[in-house]
């Protein structure tokens, strides 16, 4: 009886999971695992630590309502440990977006020069927030969205320097209050088409950063600077996941990804006739 209620809990987490994240390997295995970790910790305690009175409580012939009960308790927990753990390592695949050629091209010369890096530009995950579908567009802040109005512009090049027309740019990022718009009105996400220099171009709002800088009862450091996240497909297949911070937050120092990153995805900004412009040169 506890094999079958230990095969259907593994199989109740991993439904669950399909229905909230697809097919992610990541989030099923996590599931899988917390769900054995848990049987193995409740069985030795079972053993080992409980007192008479309650060891026979938990083995009364009413397998049902034990089981169940704590079926449900492990297919809570083994869901919560796969959903944080897909998170924060989730890199989606961008969805392929009818092509249009609707939007004029870029003048790069209104905005910040570029920082010359060299190398590929450094990947990152997705994070929680990442939904496809987003619209093609210039604009993507809806007015008396809070944040400073900025330009973030930019190019997208290959490792020769050469610029990567019609390749696919979308972002998403918080508002200048720290928040996600994850009601589905997509203020504050879209994607474009680079033009035939490999531009792109999106006016939007400074992001802040959010979270608090205590750890969580999974003992992560949910605590973000402000930045832009960023896919980018370019028409050969080629994709990038990254985000672009800011180098003057002071939440940079003590970012959940600060390790990773240093100095490497920090845009260049400029403050050019009252505007503020935001730069970052993307090589794939
Ligand atoms: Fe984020």
């Amino acid at each position: 009886m506890k094999t079958i209620f230990f095969v259907l809990t593994v199989l109740v987490s991993c439904a669950a999971l399909y229905l909230l994240e697809g097919t992610n390997a990541q989030a099923i295995f996590f599931a899988v695992l917390a769900t054995v970790l848990i049987y193995l910790v409740f069985g030795f305690v079972q053993k080992h630590r409980l007192s008479k009175a309650l060891r026979s409580e938990l083995t009364k012939p009413n397998i049902w309502r034990r089981n169940v009960v704590f079926g449900g308790m492990v297919t809570g927990l083994a869901l919560y440990a796969g959903w944080i753990a897909n998170a924060r390592v989730r890199v989606a695949s961008m969805p392929t977006y009818p092509k249009q050629r609707s939007l004029p091209p870029v003048d790069l010369k209104l905005s910040a020069p570029s920082l010359v890096r060299k190398g590929r530009t450094l990947a990152t995950p997705d994070g929680p927030f990442y939904f496809s579908g987003t619209p093609e567009a210039r604009d993507i802040a809806a007015t008396q969205t809070p944040g400073q109005p900025m330009v973030f512009q930019g190019r997208v090049v290959d490792e020769q320097m050469q610029p990567i027309p019609e390749a696919v740019i979308e972002i998403w990022h918080a508002n200048g209050d720290g928040d996600y718009d994850i009601s589905g009105g997509n203020n504050c996400r879209g994607h474009q088409f680079t033009d035939e220099n490999g531009c792109f171009e999106f006016s939007t709002v400074m992001p802040m950063g959010y979270g608090e800088p205590t750890k969580s009862i999974t003992g992560i450091i949910d605590y973000r600077a402000a930045h832009i996240h960023v896919k980018i497909l370019t028409q050969t297949g080629a994709e990038l996941t990254t985000q672009v911070f800011f180098p003057d937050d002071p939440r940079n120092p003590t970012d959940m990804l600060y390790d990773t990153f240093k100095d490497a995805l920090f845009v260049n900004v400029a403050d050019i006739d009252d505007a503020l412009y935001a730069r970052f040169d993307f090589v794939l």
